[in-house]
């Protein structure tokens, strides 16, 4: 294999607008190494949303050219999240009916401008809780229950052919969440709600047993429906300790996590393998570098990491 665009599934990296736009090295590696992309931050409702009615697409735009220029894979990252609502949306006072509008405006707005391009969403993400119950947001206590079925009708209607996912985190260690992720995909599957994949972030660290890992994308394929590893990430230094260091080590085991991850999503039935996507590219862009930590397949020189070797075998299954 001379890179990961050669792996058996679609193996790409969430994608941060600065370093995009201004770094050849970091262009090249994923132009090089990547098969699909994922906005970090620039396709979330307070950075598009600015008003009702009113949308800031230069950075989304930005990344999805980049991806047609590239024949890279999009994944929209993330059309309803309970954080990072605008403050317009927070403050919002209206009916039901007037929420679900609000709603499906926005929807429509995003995957519709996107259609054809974003082959793929996060409709949904982080609805559920540790203890498997709903997490609150703006959106279940102005409309209820059934918001959920219809953001995923409202994004289907905008593009019929994009992929539409719930991504969640913890599925490493909450069983709750696990039960209640197959029971919530169930009930939208047989209720005829255009669902067709389960998202697991799996920011994970070395302290993880690289079978709890496996283990939740087994559980997620219970249902059926596409698994997506969506926003993995590897921590050597998850107390933070300022002081820490990434030895050999730390290495070794990263890489044992990385393995056990890409070997897991090579098991399911090859329909069900949606890819993996890593948090970030190099560790120096990492949303944790600064704990520190040292979390990806790439350092900050864009060199592959022993991380990088244990992909590779965890897709060679050595
Ligand atoms: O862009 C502004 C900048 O203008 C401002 O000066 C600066 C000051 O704080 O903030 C910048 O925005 C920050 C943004 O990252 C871009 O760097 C936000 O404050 C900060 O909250 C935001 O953090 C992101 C976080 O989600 C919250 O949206 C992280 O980069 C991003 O990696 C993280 O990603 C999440 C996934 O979406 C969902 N799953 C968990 C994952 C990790 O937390």
């Amino acid at each position: 294999i001379e890179t990961l665009r050669e792996a058996p599934y679609p193996i790409g990296a969430a994608i941060s607008m600065g370093p995009l736009r201004n770094s050849e090295a970091y262009r090249q590696t994923v132009i090089q190494e990547m098969s699909s992309i994922t906005a970090e931050n620039a396709m979330k409702m307070n950075f598009i949303s600015t008003g009702r009615g009113e949308y800031f697409w230069e950075d989304a735009d930005y990344l999805v050219d980049f991806a047609a220029q590239n024949n890279l894979r999009v994944h929209g990252h993330t059309l309803l999240w309970y954080r990072h609502t605008p403050d317009w949306v927070s403050g919002f006072s209206g009916t039901k009916e007037e929420w679900i509008a609000i709603m499906r405006e926005y929807i429509q707005a995003v995957v519709g401008r996107y259609r054809g391009k974003i082959a793929s969403w996060d409709v949904l993400n982080e609805i559920i809780l540790d203890d498997g119950t709903l997490r609150p947001s703006v959106w279940l206590s102005n409309i209820g229950l059934e918001y959920i079925g219809l953001a995923f009708k409202f994004a289907h209607e905008a593009d019929p052919n994009a992929l539409l996912f719930y991504n969640d985190y913890g599925h490493e260690y909450s069983h709750n969440r696990r039960l209640a992720t197959k029971q919530l995909a169930d009930s939208l599957v047989n209720a005829g709600v255009p669902i067709h994949g389960i998202g697991l972030q799996m920011h994970t660290n070395t302290n993880r047993s690289i079978d709890d890992l496996r283990y939740a994308i087994m559980a997620a394929a219970t249902t059926k429906l596409l698994v997506h590893v969506s926003e993995l990430d590897v921590a050597v230094n998850p107390d933070q300790n300022p002081n820490a260091t990434f030895t050999e080590a730390l290495a070794a085991r990263q890489q044992e996590s990385y393995r056990a991850v890409a070997q897991a999503m090579l098991d399911l039935p090859e329909e069900q393998q949606f890819g993996i996507t890593f948090w970030g590219v190099s560790d120096d862009n990492s949303f944790m570098r600064d704990n520190p930590d040292w979390p990806l397949v790439f350092d900050s020189n864009y060199q592959r990491k022993s991380a990088y070797r244990g992909i590779l075998q965890g897709i060679y299954r050595k």
